[in-house]
């Protein structure tokens, strides 16, 4: 589609390619609706996929890949190795697993999924490294790794391209930022949207106003111009897909972020207790 707003793209560190900073989630959707969603997004304009091993639905994916034609190297394909594989042979196995399913060769960008306490990070963080040097994987990160834990990673020299973890208008990031940010690496916002709930915020609804356009926009749009930030809201349906779209055009003043800056930054929505202490 020629009308719809360009997506940005950043670069990821050590020449790994350039993430455009909006991808379509895909949790939990699976089967029909997620090839179909897949589709839709792809005749958008959308070109940055983001699902899992975990997800159940990396082939339906791969089925709506398949049937776009666009080339490989239009496309930037995220998954994730799941935590009860979280030892080299398993990241490996996982890994041509996933590109199995997905009908590809390489991933762009290949995420441990969770940090698992039993795990080696040493070894897992080599384990990624390799899939990199092998060519599995364009670049290879973390998601859910606490400020702690990803200190640990990012000194341990391995190289992590970006971290995948939840921010939203309502979660603050900025110790993950802190790290991230001087060493390049990109963050990745998932739930981004905070599943829909910036609809029901007077805030966001103010702002909305304000620029003709709707909460949800201005959530994503906030997170949108900030530095190396991208964002994976899920959508089903085309109307919310180009709504989550045409937010990469929406410009915000000053007075919008100050209105987001005080909205209260605690609301975490995803934690099935896989990580113990998110403040570690
Ligand atoms: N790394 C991880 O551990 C992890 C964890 C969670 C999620 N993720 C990834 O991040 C993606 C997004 O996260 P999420 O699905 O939890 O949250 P989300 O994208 O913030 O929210 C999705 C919900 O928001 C609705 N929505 C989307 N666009 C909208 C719009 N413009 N207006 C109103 N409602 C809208 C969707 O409805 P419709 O579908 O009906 O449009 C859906 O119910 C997932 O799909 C997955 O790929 C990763």
């Amino acid at each position: 589609m020629t009308d719809m707003p360009s997506i940005p793209t950043l670069s990821l560190p050590g020449g790994s390619g350039r993430m455009p900073k909006l991808g379509l989630g895909t949790w939990p959707m699976r089967g029909a609706e997620c090839r179909r969603a897949v589709e839709a997004a792809l005749a958008l304009g959308y070109r940055h996929i983001d699902t899992a091993e975990m997800y159940g639905n990396e082939a339906d994916i791969g089925a709506a890949l398949a049937a776009s034609a666009l080339p490989r190297d239009a496309l930037f394909v995220t998954t994730k190795v799941w935590h009860d594989h979280l030892t080299p042979s398993g990241i490996r196995a996982a890994c041509e697993a996933s590109l199995g399913r997905l009908r590809l060769d390489h991933a762009d960008l290949y995420l441990v999924h969770w940090p698992s306490p039993a795990m080696d990070l040493d070894a897992v963080l080599g384990a990624m490294a390799r899939l990199k040097e092998d060519g599995l994987a364009r670049a290879v990160g973390v998601s859910n790794f606490p400020p702690g834990l990803l200190r640990r990673a990012l000194g341990t020299g391995a190289p992590i391209a970006c971290v995948q973890v939840e921010y939203h208008a309502f979660l603050s990031q900025e110790r993950l930022l802190a790290l991230t940010r001087p060493a390049g690496v990109a963050l990745t916002a998932y739930s981004p949207t905070a599943k829909g709930a910036g609809e029901k915020d007077a805030a966001l609804q103010g702002i909305a106003r304000k620029h003709g356009r709707t909460p949800t926009q201005v959530a994503l749009a906030w997170l949108l111009e900030q530095d190396g930030v991208a964002a994976i809201p899920k959508a089903a349906g085309e109307a919310n897909q180009r709504a989550n779209l045409e937010a990469a055009s929406l410009r915000l003043d000053a007075e919008d972020r100050a209105a987001i800056a005080a909205l209260p930054k605690g609301r975490r929505l995803v934690d099935p207790g896989i990580v113990s202490d998110w403040d570690a």
